[in-house]
């Protein structure tokens, strides 16, 4: 495969995530005057009972009365499409979520919207790895119980999920080469890195406004590493760069894709640690818990930047189906948002394009990467001929 030109198949777009944010935009108040009258006949109700539960549970805060009946119209709409994503996906539990005052439109157009048009997120330079022996993985498997994965962080009104994505592969190997855990900065990404894809100019790392967690990796090998989180702490919000090479905690030497198939994810998790990914987060607004399994989810709109911690043997049953596997996922919205702060999604459809976003054609064959699936072997790993790529904590 080196040397050798690589066709890209499939477009691939800056994560530009959502985000565990309440501060309404300014909404337009035409469209609130409208919408208040619309909304009077919920005063009073149940609906309206249950927005001020929400309101209380999550500490809302609207500045007028129109604001307020604006949201609870909003809100109303949204116990519909809670109940609409229930019958989809009817493994998981949905409901209010700390999202329920955010339309469709506002979640994705201010925490969700595909930035860039692109191609594959593989730098150059950078293959993938080598199949491995997937026989004698354990059924169940979780990188929490080995202490290797950090609590979950909020990435507030900013998409930058894609570089907490990145923090949490690199806590993980850091974890698994030095037995120590530590918070790395996601904020020195958002600050320091403005990486573009080097096949596709326009999908390039840009703070809160999204990026790409490959990008991310190939900034860091080039400036050294990252520093923790103490010594460069999150804002949420994009600022100048004050990355310090003296307090460089981590450093990067390399990174690989790994094959997209299921079972190769859940051996290079087993064995290098957790791994990054993107998927489509259609069902993750009203996500409560449970297994997510959607009946239907577009593998096409990858559009937010997660990590993968774990898996499960059989954690759900869909009538007559059995009990089916499940990955465990950690986001970056709170630890108030889904089963404290993590997802279940089925494993081994692809589901809601987990698997799918680096879809390369190498060679005129067509060949499936884990789009950010980011692998990092730990220690002092170089395995001559093969592709395990190690990483150096210092
Ligand atoms: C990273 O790995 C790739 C793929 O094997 C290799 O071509 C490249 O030279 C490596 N980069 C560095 C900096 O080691
Ligand atoms: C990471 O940061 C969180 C929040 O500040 C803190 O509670 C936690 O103890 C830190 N974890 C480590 C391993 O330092
Ligand atoms: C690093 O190499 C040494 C010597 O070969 C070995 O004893 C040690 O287990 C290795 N460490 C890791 C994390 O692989």
């Amino acid at each position: 495969m080196a040397g050798r030109a690589l066709t890209y198949a499939a477009a691939v777009i800056v994560l530009t995530c959502t985000a565990h944010a309440f501060h309404t935009s300014p909404h337009d108040p035409i469209i609130a005057q409208v919408t208040d009258h619309r909304n009077n006949h919920l005063i009073g109700t149940p609906t309206e009972h249950r927005f001020t539960e929400f309101i209380q549970e999550h500490g809302k805060q609207y500045n007028s009365r129109e604001e307020y009946l604006h949201r609870l119209g909003v809100f109303s709409k949204n116990l519909l499409r809670a109940a609409e994503h229930q019958l989809l996906d009817p493994t998981a539990v949905h409901g209010v979520t700390p999202f329920s005052d955010l339309s469709e439109e506002e979640f994705e157009s201010m925490y969700l919207g595909v930035k860039a048009g692109g191609v594959n997120p593989r730098n150059s330079g950078v293959g993938t790895a080598a199949p491995k022996d997937v026989r004698d993985l354990p059924e169940d498997f979780d990188w929490r119980d080995k202490g290797a994965v950090t609590e979950v962080k909020t990435q507030g009104a900013c998409g930058a999920c894609w570089a907490f994505s990145t923090t949490g592969v690199l806590e993980g190997a850091n974890f698994i080469a030095t037995g120590k855990l530590r918070n790395l900065s996601e904020q020195q990404l958002v600050d320091c890195d403005h990486t573009c894809d080097p096949s596709e100019k326009d999908a390039c790392d840009s703070g809160c406004s999204g990026g790409l967690m490959t990008n991310a990796y190939g900034y860091l090998m080039k400036t050294g590493g990252i520093q923790t989180e103490e010594s460069y702490p999150y804002t949420g919000k994009a600022g100048e760069c004050r990355f310090d090479p003296e307090k460089i905690a981590v450093k990067v030497a390399n990174f690989t894709n790994i094959p997209a198939d299921e079972d190769q994810m859940a051996a290079y998790l087993v064995n290098h640690g957790p791994l990054a990914v993107g998927l489509n987060a259609v069902f993750m607004q009203t996500y409560i818990g449970g297994v997510s399994c959607p009946l239907i989810c577009s593998k096409k709109r990858v559009n937010h930047g997660v990590l993968i911690v774990g898996y499960g043997g059989k954690g759900f049953s869909i009538l007559r189906l059995g009990n089916k596997p499940y990955w465990i996922i950690k986001n970056s919205w709170g630890k108030r948002w889904g089963e404290n702060g993590y997802y279940k999604l089925c494993r081994g459809s692809g589901m809601c394009g987990m698997n799918t976003m680096g879809i390369t054609t190498v060679n005129g064959r067509s060949r499936h990467t884990v789009a950010a699936g980011i692998n990092l072997a730990a220690g002092n790993g170089t395995k001559k001929g093969s592709t395990v790529f190690f990483f150096l904590a210092s």
